[in-house]
This record gives C-alpha cells, structure tokens and sequence, in this order.
C-alpha cells in the first residue's frame, strides 16, 4: 500500500530541537498539570507524593517518552504504520490502532473542558467576579446546553484553525509562542497565590511529607498521573517523533519536555494549594481532598474573595486555555495524522474529516451534563465515560504494547542506535533497559487493574 511519503510527498516535520520541545511540552502541559496535580498531591500525601510522581517521571515517563520518540522517528509514520513497520500481525496492528484512536477520543472531550475555561476567562473579562464565586455557578453553566456547546464550538475551531496550517507553521509555530508566555503567566499567578495570607500553611502542606494520606494508593495514582501528564501511551509522541529530524538529540529533547512538564505541575500546586489554604484555613485539606471541582468552583471562590479578583481570574483562565489549547492540538494532530498515512487522504480533508468526527463526539459530551443528561454509558455520563475508557483502560494496554513492541521488535539495540544517531551518547542507557525489562508492564498492569477496580 502507499502512504503519501511513498509516493513522493515529503513528511512534515519540525524545524528542529526547540520546535519539538515547544511542541511535546506544550502537549504535555495541560489540565493534567493545573487541575488534576494539585489536588492529586493534595490528597495522596503531599511531598510523598511528590518525591513518588518525581522517580516515575524520572524511570517509566523516560522509558515511554524515549520509545515512543523513537518509534516514530524511526519510522516516519503515526502509530498504526509505526506498528505495522516492524511486523504486520495482529498484534501489531492492535498496538497501533489502540494508540492511533486514544487521542482521536480525548480531544473531544478534553476541548469541552476548554470550552468551560473559555467561558471562565470571557466572564472575568466582562467583570463577573462576584458572579463566578457564587454557590451554583458552575452547575447553573453546565446545566444549560447551548453555553456548554457554544464554548466547546469557540475552542474546537481554535484547535482545528492550527491543525489546518501544519505542523510547522501551525504546530510548531503557535507552540513556541504560546509555552513561554505560559511559564511566566504560572509564576504570576504562583507569586500572587503564595503571598496571601495563610498561604504558608498550604506551601507546607505541599512540601512537607503527610504521611496520615500515604497508601499504596499514593503509587499507583502517582504513576497514572505522570503518564497522563506526559502524554504518554496516546500515539501523540510517535506521532510527534515521526516529525523529528534525525540530527536532533532525543535523550536531550526528552528530558527537556520532561522538566517543562514537571514545572508547571509543582508551579500549579504552588498555586493552587496555597490559595486554598488562606481561603479555608482549616478546612481547607478537606476541600482540596474534593478535587475536580477545584478548578471551577474553589478557584472562583478564592479569587472573589481576595484583592485583584478581576485580574487574577484572567490571568488564571488565560493560562489554563493556553495550556489546554496546545494539548488538544497534540490530540488532533495525532488524530489527523492517522487519517493522512492510513486513509491517504491530504492534510486539509483529513483536517475536516477528523474535524466533524470530533465535534459530533465532543457535542455528546457537552450536551451529557443538561440536554441528554439521563443517558449514562456504565453509570456515567460521556464526559466522565470517554475520560474512563481511554485514561484508565485504554491507556494502560496502549502502553504495555509500546513496551512489548520495544521488547520483541525494535529490539533494545534499535532503540540505542536510534537515541545515539546523532553522536550523542545514551546516558541513562542503564535505567532505560532495566526499567523497560523488568519494571514497566507489571506497573502498568498494576494500573490498569486498580484503575478499573476504582471505577
Ligand atoms: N498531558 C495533558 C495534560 O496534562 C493531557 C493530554 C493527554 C494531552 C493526552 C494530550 C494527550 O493535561
């Protein structure tokens, strides 16, 4: 069969280091980050926590990120023609498929939640302070069907207007703009959050280890998490290393994204934690423990309550959209790439092919909370089931393929002459091999089973 690179087309890619770390950064930096992280910290047992999800950036993050790079590098293709590269089983083309359709389910889901931090930052931009920090806000929004649907209608354009241009001029180009700006919105924010009042106890909160909240539950949230955060097991970085020029240096790019990431997360803690706390005091580690609800009920709260409500509430927004935006790129570029190797179709109706598959799913979950809010798929509604069947079942199984393609197929020798095709040397060689051999699929295993045993 042909794919466009076959015949003749050449494949896009970025222009080099920094534009595939803008870009792997800035889809992994997202919600994960500031609206899961801190509350996951929060309750799992605060630097315990931290120290746990730091080691497993550090050994599996590193294994499925540095694979992941290197399968799409290796062979130029999204996941199912990565997949298919090394052998054309069963087994194989269930590996690809499973990475290549996660994305293709999350980004509209994951666009709806954009969609809700659209709305937040546009009604703190009109001035609604007051408004957004009231008891039933945030159910009053979702309830109504045509808001939900309209915000979601504003980000997915957003997302698709990016994808439209490519992967350098779109990608590549709206990243590199967007991740900088993002760093220092999240250290405004943070400044502004630890100086509060009462902040100091959240800070202590955070870094301090509570070992009241540690169980083996800590590990395994942990780890979920940082795959989650990485956006790792989601076809997206073969997809992302099928754009990375040969000269560029993998272990260098890899663990850059890696601390970008990283970053952001104890950044959003920093900012997160301590506004809780001068809010709360008290009883704020109970509040935190809530969780989602955090970011559109709690934060509002905090900001209505405190000097520069206004400001800060745009602020916050702006950086959470910028961070949810370049995450759902990833998504859709991931996405539309499948279409163009497996479906031979060009970028453009591959773009508006996925486009209209995307809204359709996104407008389930949008319309799950008001207009078909009776209609539960295993007792949830979509949002909460298309987030379920990808992150804790998908996901897991997507990752243990890559490992076990690692394993039997790109051999551990292929994947040290790719890391070092540049001249550079594999410095972590030793904790990649041993991890990928003997830790990873049990973890992962571990993960898939706990995650739907919690469900
Ligand atoms: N890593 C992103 C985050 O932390 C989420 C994401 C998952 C993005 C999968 C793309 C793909 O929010």
């Amino acid at each position: 069969e042909t794919t466009a690179v076959d015949k003749g087309e050449k494949r896009a890619s970025f222009t080099g280091r920094i534009g595939y770390v803008m870009a792997a950064a800035g889809s992994a930096i997202g919600l994960g980050n500031i609206w899961r992280f801190p509350y996951l910290a929060a309750k799992y047992g605060g630097a315990v926590f931290l120290i746990v999800y730091l080691i497993s950036v550090y050994t599996f993050g590193y294994v499925l990120i540095t694979s992941e790079t290197v399968i799409g590098r290796k062979t130029k293709k999204s996941p199912v023609g990565a997949f298919r590269h090394f052998g054309n089983t069963k087994a194989h083309s269930f590996g690809g498929w499973i990475n290549a359709i996660i994305p293709m389910l999350i980004a509209p889901y994951y666009s709806v939640i954009g969609g809700w931090v659209l709305y937040y930052m546009f009604s703190y931009m009109q001035g609604q302070v007051k408004e957004l920090g009231g008891d039933n806000a945030f159910t009053n929004f979702i309830s109504s069907g045509t808001s939900v649907e309209f915000w979601f209608l504003v980000f997915a354009v957003c997302t698709i207007a990016v994808i439209f241009f490519g992967v350098q001029n779109g990608v590549e180009r709206v990243s590199k703009v967007l991740l900088p700006v993002l760093v220092v919105l999240s250290v405004v924010v943070c400044i502004y959050s630890c100086t509060r009042p009462g902040a100091i106890d959240g800070i202590k909160y955070f870094f301090i280890p509570q070992m009241q909240n540690v169980s083996w539950m800590t590990f395994v949230t942990a780890i979920g998490q940082m795959f989650y955060s990485l956006s790792c097991a989601m076809g997206i970085l073969i997809t992302y290393g099928s754009y990375m020029k040969r000269d560029v240096s993998i272990e260098k790019s890899t663990t850059q994204v890696e601390f970008f990431d990283t970053l952001i997360a104890v950044l959003a803690g920093l900012m997160i934690i301590p506004a809780v706390f001068a809010f709360y005091g008290n009883d704020a580690s109970q509040t935190l423990k809530a969780g989602p609800s955090l970011m559109f009920i709690t934060m509002p709260k905090v900001f209505g309550s405190m000097g520069f409500g206004m400001a800060i509430g745009i602020v916050f927004f702006l950086l959470v959209f910028l961070a949810a935006l370049t995450s759902s790129i990833s998504l859709m570029e991931s996405a539309v790439s499948t279409f163009q190797d497996e479906l031979g179709m060009s970028r453009p109706i591959a773009t508006l092919t996925y486009g209209g598959i995307y809204i359709v799913l996104g407008t389930l979950s949008s319309l799950g909370f008001n207009v078909l809010g009776n209609v539960k798929l295993l007792g949830m509604d979509f949002l909460d089931f298309f987030d379920f069947i990808t992150n804790s079942v998908m996901m897991p199984i997507a990752a243990i393929a890559i490992c076990l393609l690692v394993l039997r197929s790109v051999t551990l020798k292929g994947v040290e002459d790719e890391v070092t095709y540049d001249g550079a040397p594999f410095k972590r060689k030793k904790v990649y091999n041993f991890v990928v051999k003997y830790v990873c699929i049990a973890f992962l295993v571990i993960i898939l089973v706990s995650s739907v045993l919690n469900a």
